[in-house]
């Protein structure tokens, strides 16, 4: 069977660079946006480019009933899924913890955990059919070291880590395997708006001295959901130049 991948908020930035990376070593493309216009405008860009077929699916967050139809779909093209990655998140910006509405948080750990749970579940279940899979996480540095004003994101974010660990040791067992990317920043647009300190990051809070590019991310998403990692179960890669293992900022 074709080797194919799913990519959530793949329409364009990180998400668009994962699904090429996978589309440039033959995989068929499925993506997802909650937006079905920019779905289907990202898989006719990306099928242009690389020449793989690529299906765009509109996927509003929350709905069990239709990860169930999408994962339907998929198997009515002639596909069991080969490849999962988790990228989208709802990033929750600005919560303060102090007076946060407890509806925003809890939006922030359904769409990061429990929608992506029912995501992998999905994808599971076509993947346990076919002998084997890779679900890929896409989470962050966050999930060990907190940024301001984030609590619902870096609980959700480290939480994705606990979820992938149960579930790489309940499916291994049908060869299905379950990993993480860590990234620390990426350069999207939102990176050229940072004010104060975060615009020093790159220079002072990492020793590799830069934060991601999109490829960067794509490239260990990629090694983590392709046979290059078979062995590789339950495992995190960390993408951040450094970030995380820098314990003050070093000004040279
Ligand atoms: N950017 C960073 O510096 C950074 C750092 C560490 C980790 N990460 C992680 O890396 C991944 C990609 O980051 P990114 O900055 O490229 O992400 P992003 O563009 O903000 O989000 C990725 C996609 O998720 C969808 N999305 C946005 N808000 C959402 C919401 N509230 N609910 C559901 N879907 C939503 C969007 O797709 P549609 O609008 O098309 O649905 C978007 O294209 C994310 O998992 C993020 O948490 C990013």
């Amino acid at each position: 069977m074709k080797q194919s991948v799913l990519v959530t908020g793949a329409a364009d930035g990180t998400g668009y660079a994962i699904a090429r990376r996978f589309a440039s070593e033959g995989y068929d493309v499925f993506l997802t946006s909650r937006d079905e216009e920019r779905a289907a405008k990202a898989a006719a860009k990306l099928s242009e480019e690389t020449g793989v077929s690529v299906v765009g699916y509109g996927l509003p967050v929350g709905d069990e009933k239709l990860v169930i139809d999408l994962f339907a779909d998929i198997r009515q093209r002639g596909y069991l899924l080969s490849t999962l990655v988790l990228n989208a998140a709802n990033l929750g910006i600005g919560q303060v913890a102090l007076d946060v509405p407890l509806e925003e948080f809890r939006a922030v750990i359904d769409t990061n955990m429990v929608w992506n749970f029912s995501i992998a579940r999905q994808a599971a279940l076509q993947m346990k059919e076919a002998g084997g899979g890779a679900i890929v996480f896409i989470t962050s540095n966050t999930a060990y070291r907190a940024i301001p004003d984030r609590v619902a994101y870096g609980a959700s974010k480290s939480g994705i880590l606990g979820m992938m660990r149960s579930l790489a040791l309940d499916w291994g067992q049908y060869g299905i395997r379950v990993n993480s990317v860590l990234p620390g920043m990426i350069k999207t647009s939102r990176w050229d708006h940072n004010v104060g300190d975060v615009r020093h990051a790159p220079s002072v809070h990492t020793p590799l001295g830069d934060i991601a590019e999109f490829d960067d991310i794509a490239n260990a998403a990629w090694f983590l959901g392709s046979n290059q990692s078979r062995n590789t179960t339950g495992a995190e890669i960390t993408v951040d130049g450094g970030n995380m293992i820098q314990l003050y900022p070093v000004i040279r």
